[in-house]
Parts: C-alpha cells; sequence; structure tokens
C-alpha cells in the first residue's frame, strides 16, 4: 500500500517534517513542486531563516566591539561553532568557517602544499567533485605528482585495490569524498583513512554530499580534515572545515598579520558571514530536534542528532528502493551507480540516469515544467562523467532525494518520466 504524507513505515513523522520547510508548498504550472534537487542545495526550516533575520534585525555587528550588538555577534559565533563541534564530533577550535567547501579546501590544499615539493604524491579518486580535485592538481606547478584511484564501472563504486596500490611511501595526502554527489556511492572512509596513515600521508575528506543523508564522526574517522557545505543539510550557504588542532597549528595559512595565530581563527579571514552562522546553529537545532522528535527519550544535542539521522536513513531508504525500482522498469533508461538492494547501505538515495532518445537537459526540462526539479550535466563531477564517457552527451539525469521528500513525490516522478519517454 503507498504510504502517505504522514503514514510511513520508516517511523519519521513526514507531516512534522514538512511543516518546518515553508518552501515545500509552493506551486509551479498548477502542480506543487517537488524537490528532487537537494544534492545541489536542500531546503531550509523556516527557523533557519528565522535566525537569520533575527540575527541581521537585532545583532548586525562585526566581532570583537565593546558594545552589545558586537558581544552578542561574539557569544552567537562560539555557539555555532560548539553546535557544529557537536555535530561533527570534535572539539569548538577544530572547527572554521569558511564561504563554501571549495574555498576552504583551495586555502588549505595552498597551505599544505608549502610542505610539498617535487616528487611528493597526491591521491584522488575519479569518483570526487572537482572541489576535491582541481584545488590538489594546483600543486602540479610545485612538482607535486596526483595519482588518481580508479572507480569499478559496473557499479561506480571505488577500486578499493586500485586506490590501495596508488598510495606509497610518497603519498603525502589522499583527498577522498565520503560520499559521490554523482551517483551516490558511499565510500569506506575509514579503510581509506587507514591505508592513508599507513604510509604516514594526511586523509582530507569530502564530506559535502554526505552529510544531509548520514551522521559524521570525524573521532571515528580519524580523518585530518574533513569539509562539509551547510547549504547541502538544511543550513544557509556556508563551509565548514574540521582539521585535527595540531595541523590547524603547525601549517601556516596565508592570511594577514592583524588576524589572530590562535585556532581556528588564524583559518578564518576577513568578515565571517555572520548570518549565516546564525542559521547553521539552527539547522543543527532542526535536526536535533527532528531527533527528539522520533524519538523523545533522548537527552544531548548528539545523541538527538544521531537519532534523527538513523529516521532520515531508514525513510531514504525506502523511497530510494523504490524509485530505483521504478526506474529500471523504464524502458531504455540506463541507471548509474549501485543497483543492486542488498547494497543499498552503501549509497546515498542520489540516483543518475540516462535514458536513451532524450539528452538529461531535456528530461530536467520536462519534468521542471510539471514541477519536478532534479539537475542534470556533470555537477562538478567531471572526472566521473568523462570517465563513464557520458560527458559529451550531456551528463546524467540527476535525481537526489532528501528526507523531506515522500513516496507520492517519487509515484509523481516515475508516472511523469514514463510519460515523457512513452511521447
Ligand atoms: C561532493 C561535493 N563536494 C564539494 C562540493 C562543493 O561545495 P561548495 O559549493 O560548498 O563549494 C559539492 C557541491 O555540489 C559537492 O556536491
Amino acid at each position: 500500500m503507498p504510504t502517505t504524507l504522514t503514514q510511513t513505515t520508516s517511523g519519521i513523522d513526514l507531516a512534522w517534517v514538512r511543516s518546518q520547510f515553508p518552501s515545500l508548498s509552493q506551486t509551479v504550472n498548477g502542480q506543487p513542486v517537488v524537490f528532487l534537487d537537494g544534492p545541489g542545495g536542500t531546503q531550509v526550516p523556516q527557523r533557519v531563516i528565522d535566525a537569520m533575520s533575527d540575527y541581521l534585525r537585532h545583532n548586525n555587528a562585526n566581532t570583537g566591539g565593546a558594545y552589545a550588538t558586537s558581544r552578542n555577534t561574539d557569544a552567537m559565533i562560539a555557539s555555532a561553532r560548539m553546535a557544529m563541534a557537536e555535530f561533527l564530533g570534535c572539539a569548538a577550535d577544530e572547527i572554521v568557517f569558511g564561504p563554501n567547501m571549495t574555498s576552504l579546501t583551495y586555502a588549505m590544499s595552498r597551505s599544505i602544499g608549502r610542505e610539498l615539493g617535487a616528487g611528493d604524491e597526491i591521491v584522488l579518486t575519479h569518483l570526487d567533485h572537482d572541489a576535491n580535485i582541481s584545488p590538489w592538481r594546483a600543486l602540479e606547478e610545485r612538482g607535486v605528482v596526483i595519482r588518481m584511484a580508479d572507480i569499478r564501472e559496473e557499479d561506480c563504486t571505488l577500486d578499493m585495490e586500485d586506490l590501495a596500490r596508488k598510495i606509497s611511501d610518497r603519498t603525502k595526502l589522499v583527498a577522498v569524498g565520503y560520499a559521490s554527489n554523482a551517483v551516490g556511492t558511499i565510500n569506506d572512509v575509514q579503510e581509506i583513512v587507514r591505508l592513508a596513515h599507513a604510509r604516514g600521508a594526511l586523509a582530507y575528506i569530502d564530506a559535502v554530499h554526505y552529510a544531509p543523508h548520514g551522521p559524521i564522526d570525524v573521532r571515528a574517522l580519524d580523518c585530518d580534515f574533513l569539509v562539509c557545505s551547510t547549504y547541502k543539510f538544511f543550513g544557509p550557504h556556508m563551509g565548514v572545515l574540521f582539521g585535527k588542532p595540531e595541523h590547524l597549528q603547525r601549517l601556516q595559512p596565508y592570511k594577514v598579520r592583524a588576524n589572530t595565530n590562535a585556532i581556528p581563527n588564524r583559518w578564518e579571514w576577513g568578515t565571517l558571514n555572520h548570518e549565516c552562522i546564525a542559521g547553521t546553529a539552527a539547522c543543527i537545532d532542526y535536526l536535533a530536534d527532528l531527533g527528539r522528535h522520533v524519538s523523545p527519550s533522548v537527552s544531548s544535542r548528539r545523541s538527538s542528532t544521531l537519532a534523527a539521522y538513523e529516521a532520515i536513513q531508514r525513510h531514504e531508504h525506502e523511497l530510494m528502493t523504490a524509485l530505483i525500482q521504478g526506474l529500471l522498469e523504464i524502458p531504455r533508461l540506463k541507471l548509474y551507480g549501485i543497483r543492486d538492494p542488498k547494497q543499498f547501505r552503501q549509497r546515498c538515495p542520489t540516483v543518475a540516469a540516462r535514458i536513451q532518445g532524450f539528452t538529461p537537459l531535456q528530461l530536467a526540462t520536462r519534468l521542471g515544467e510539471r514541477g519536478i526539479f532534479t539537475w542534470d550535466g556533470n555537477y562538478y563531477a567531471l572526472n566521473l562523467t568523462e570517465r563513464l564517457d557520458v560527458e559529451k552527451d550531456g551528463g546524467f539525469l540527476r535525481i537526489g532525494i532528501a528526507h523531506y521528500n515522500t513516496a507520492e513525490e517519487i509515484e509523481r516522478l516515475l508516472a511523469s518520466l514514463k510519460q515523457i519517454v512513452a511521447a
């Protein structure tokens, strides 16, 4: 029996979830909008909007001033940093705020590059977003050698044997995504960190795509750096970097003299986006509240967030199973990535497909006219679209499920795709 807006077998209270996100009630061409564009950026709960406008209305000021709004700004940033630290499972001074993941990664790659020279190696993967490739490739100008780990083409998982072979005593850094923003594969990050450390290399993890779908514990991963973007997990447009304190202290940032040398602020240049930081704290509160909603006995913010992710994963798993089953029934459709339900724990609910006779742009445009928002192209996972030889033909159609999506929305997408293909 199909589930309805308020009924799910996963235990998530979708009516409550959806009531938190005002944008979900919009219509396009008379049709309710279906947001399947989460991998490009998720919708935000009302409390994020309120926190941002409340900050601008009452506390808009620069930091470090001897007056009330500036002190309130300092306190707000400290408390948002604490919230973010609890979210990633680390200490507050290990959290660096920045404009987005790409800028933070460029900044870090410049500083790590100061310690590297000719013959040193960096290992990257074909599965990654270009933001975890180009900043490292830029170090080739110093003579650094880039080695690319391959994928297993049949299911777009990382070829771990190839990765292990490419990590050697010359490797200084392994940069890898937690999950692919194109085909949804979740990598065995813990094992990759172990492989990197066994050869004395640093491990840099891009968790941008994973963060809306699963809990992150940087201590358990033992990674040296991990980056994510709050706009992909229900917050405003901003990036966050975790770094082990010994690296944040040792590495030399490119910074102005007047900025402090204390961590984490020595990595935060110029004036930060205060209203987004206020929104970020509110988005973590939303996730914790969702956890309390599904599991009223949980107490701390971290354990509430973990409870939220358990419910999110159950719900997304249900929707993903229905989506992939339905897509595989569509004639001439090729699905990229893991298709076997037994392996669904190794993928996010982000699905890439092509349908013979249509470009991904044509499909996304026709779905968009029906109020169903998907994405087309390479979404900057350029190495993957080139590796799979689909770049020249417009990449993939990407359907990205978030926890606020419903079974009806998946049915509407599948019915619309079937109509488009049959027309
Ligand atoms: C997996 C992944 N990494 C990195 C990025 C870049 O993030 P940002 O826009 O915060 O620079 C994205 C953005 O789509 C992404 O999906």
